[in-house]
C-alpha cells in the first residue's frame, strides 16, 4: 500500500487506514425505519493511504479503476469513486473546521463493487479513518459512521440508512454486529456453532436498485403517516398494518416482521432457526417488499434447498447482487460448487465472493 502510494505520488504517505465490506445476515430495509440489523464484516477490505501535498487541490487514485480524479472542496468531481472521497473531505471539513488544502490519496480495494457488499461504505470509513490519523482529530467509531453516512447521502446522492457505515466502522469478520439503528447501540452475536457463511454474487445487474430504493423509502414514510407513527420501528404486528391500503400494507408488514426476525436471531437462535429466519426474510423481501427478481429467487432457492444449507436470502438492497447462505461449517465450497453449477444450467452466472466466514 505504502509502495503503491509512493509509486503514484513519488513520496511516502502520512497516514494509512482500512475498513471492511459487509454482508447483512438479517434485517433488510429496516435501517431507514429505525429498526434492527445484523451485518457482519467480510474478509475483503479497502485501504486508503493519504499524504499532504504541496498544492494543486486533491488527487485521488484508484488502483482497481486505474483512474485518478482531481478536485477541490469548492468543485466536486463527477459521480464515481472520487465523489465518495470528496464527500468525506467535505463532512470532515464541516465538522472539524477544515482539511489540508491539498491531499494525495491512494485507494486499493478487494471489496467487490456493485454487488451489495458496501464497497462505498468501506471506502468512506477507510478515508475518514485515514483523515483522523492524519489530523489527530478526536472522534469515536460511531461518530465516524455518522460522518460517512452524511458523506454518502449529502454528497454522493444516495439516501441510504446507517447500517453499511456502522458495519464498516464497527463490525468484525468473526461475529455479527447486532445494531439498533435508532440508538446506534451494538452488541456482538456469534454464529451458531458448526455453521459458516457463504456469499455468492448472482451476476445480475442492480439496475433498478437506486430508484426502487427511494420509492420503498417513500412508501414506508407514507405508511407511517397513515398509521400516525414516527417510524415503523414502533409498530407491532397488528390489525392496523393489515388495514393499510396496498402496497403500504405489504411494505409495512415486511419491515415489522423483519424486525421481529432480527430480534429473534440475536437472542440465541441455533443454526436451524437462524436458517428458517433467513428463508422467511427472503420470502418477505420477494412477496411483501418486492425487491427481488426471478433469477435471484432461483439462486436463493438452489441455496436454501441444498442439504448442507440451513437457510439463504438475498442480501443488500435487492434486485440483483449478492445472496447469503448459512451452511454447515466445512461445506461452503461444496455448496458453492453444486449451486453455481445448477444456476449455470438455468442460464445464470454466479461468482463465489465469501466462503467459510466466521466458521
Ligand atoms: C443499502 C443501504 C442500507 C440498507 C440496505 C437495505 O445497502 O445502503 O442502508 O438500507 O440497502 O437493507
Amino acid at each position: 500500500m505504502r509502495t503503491a502510494f509512493e509509486a503514484a505520488f513519488g513520496r511516502a504517505p502520512d497516514a494509512v487506514a482500512n475498513a471492511p465490506g459487509r454482508v447483512n445476515l438479517l434485517g433488510e430495509h429496516t435501517d431507514y425505519n429505525d429498526g434492527f440489523v445484523l451485518p457482519i464484516a467480510i474478509p475483503q477490505r479497502t485501504e486508503v493511504a493519504i499524504g499532504r501535498a504541496p498544492d494543486g487541490g486533491h488527487r485521488v487514485r484508484s488502483r482497481e479503476l486505474d483512474e485518478t480524479v482531481r478536485f477541490t472542496l469548492a468543485e466536486p468531481p463527477a459521480a464515481g469513486f472520487g465523489r465518495y472521497v470528496y464527500g468525506c473531505l467535505r463532512v470532515f471539513a464541516d465538522r472539524f473546521g477544515g482539511v489540508p488544502a491539498s491531499l494525495d490519496i491512494h485507494v486499493e480495494s478487494e471489496v467487490p463493487m456493485n454487488v451489495g457488499l458496501s464497497s462505498s461504505a468501506a471506502l468512506e470509513v477507510a478515508t475518514l479513518r485515514a483523515l483522523r490519523r492524519l489530523t489527530g482529530a478526536h472522534f469515536d467509531d460511531v461518530e465516524l459512521a455518522r460522518l460517512a453516512q452524511r458523506a454518502e447521502s449529502e454528497h454522493a446522492g444516495v439516501r441510504c440508512g446507517i447500517m453499511d457505515q456502522m458495519a464498516a466502522s464497527l463490525a468484525q469478520p468473526d461475529r455479527a454486529l447486532f445494531l439498533d439503528t435508532r440508538s446506534l447501540a451494538t452488541r456482538p452475536v456469534f454464529l451458531p456453532r458448526g455453521s459458516a457463511l457463504l456469499v455468492l454474487d448472482s451476476g445480475l445487474p442492480r439496475a433498478l436498485a437506486g430508484s426502487a430504493y427511494n420509492e420503498r423509502r417513500r412508501e414506508c414514510e407514507e405508511a407511517c403517516r397513515a398509521l400516525g407513527v414516527a417510524s415503523l420501528r414502533v409498530v407491532a404486528r397488528s390489525r392496523d398494518v393489515e388495514r393499510l391500503p396496498e402496497p403500504l400494507r405489504r411494505r409495512a408488514r415486511h419491515v415489522v416482521s423483519e424486525n421481529e426476525r432480527v430480534l429473534r436471531a440475536a437472542s440465541g437462535a441455533g443454526a436451524e432457526e437462524l436458517g428458517a429466519l433467513m428463508n422467511a426474510s427472503h420470502a418477505s423481501l420477494r412477496d411483501d417488499y418486492e425487491v427481488s427478481v426471478p433469477m435471484l429467487d432461483r439462486l436463493v432457492a438452489l441455496l436454501a434447498t441444498h442439504p448442507r444449507v440451513h437457510g439463504a436470502r438475498l442480501t443488500g438492497a435487492g434486485f440483483g447482487g449478492a445472496c447469503i447462505a448459512l451452511c454447515e461449517a466445512g461445506a461452503t465450497r461444496r455448496v458453492a460448487a453444486d449451486v453455481m453449477c445448477r444456476y449455470a444450467a438455468a442460464g445464470g452466472q454466479a461468482r463465489l465472493l465469501v466462503a467459510e466466514a466466521a466458521a
